[in-house]
């Protein structure tokens, strides 16, 4: 059982009233052209707008509750045709992909290294990781001072993030205020050989990473 099981029946509440993200995102699936996975796709907001769009995606996460939402979501807006679920890890899930999203879920998996690792296997030609993490600055005592989302962030990551990343192999509790820096070694460290920031908002860091 994920620890997401618990947390699902609440976890729309929180996030479904935000969606000033969601253009930029379909741009990226534009510029993709092909096959799209969302990694850890919990309730589906993000896939539900990309499906409605007419792009095929396929949505994975660990936790089954979170998977349910997402397939009545989508089902119930008339796109669930397009759309694939599987009940898989970050390291467990089949396919090759033009397209493959993290949003805002590296920090909670207990193998991050790992995940990006099976990410780039599962690439396509020329694929794109696309990562969305919650905005921090790099340096834990710049973020506190500089970065008003940071005292926030760092509570929620003490009381969701961090304990579901340890409840996992590996329990590299990488945190949701992790920075920059610190993402890019995750996928440098997975062999990633280009990494950029694409775009940031006060709220996250949109990141892109190719093989
Ligand atoms: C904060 S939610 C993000 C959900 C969605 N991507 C969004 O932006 O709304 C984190 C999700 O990561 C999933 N997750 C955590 N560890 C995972 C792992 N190792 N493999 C696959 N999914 C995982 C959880 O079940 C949860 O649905």
């Amino acid at each position: 059982m994920s620890d997401y099981d618990s947390i699902a029946p609440f976890y729309d509440i929180e996030h479904a009233q935000f969606d000033e993200d969601l253009d930029m995102y379909r741009n990226f699936a534009e510029l993709s052209g092909g096959k799209i996975l969302e990694l850890a796709c919990g309730s589906g907001r993000l896939l539900l707008p990309l499906a409605r769009d007419g792009f095929q995606v396929m949505g994975v996460d660990t936790s089954v509750a979170m998977l349910k939402l997402a397939e009545h979501a989508l089902a119930e807006a008339g796109v669930g045709g397009r759309t694939q679920f599987e009940v898989a890890s970050a390291t467990g899930y089949t396919g090759r992909f033009d397209l493959i999203c993290f949003f805002d879920c590296l920090h909670d998996m207990g193998d991050p290294v790992g995940a990006a690792r099976h990410a780039r296997e599962h690439l396509a030609p020329g694929g794109t990781v696309l990562l969305v993490e919650p905005f921090a600055l790099d340096g834990r005592p710049r973020n506190i001072a500089e970065n008003p989302m940071a005292a926030m962030m760092y509570v929620a990551s003490a009381s969701i993030c961090t304990p579901n990343s340890l409840s996992q192999e590996v329990g590299l509790a990488l945190g949701a205020q992790a920075g920059e820096a610190r993402l890019r070694k995750v996928f440098e460290d997975a062999g990633f050989t280009h990494f950029r920031r694409a775009a940031q908002t006060p709220m996250n860091l949109i990141l892109e990473a190719r093989a």
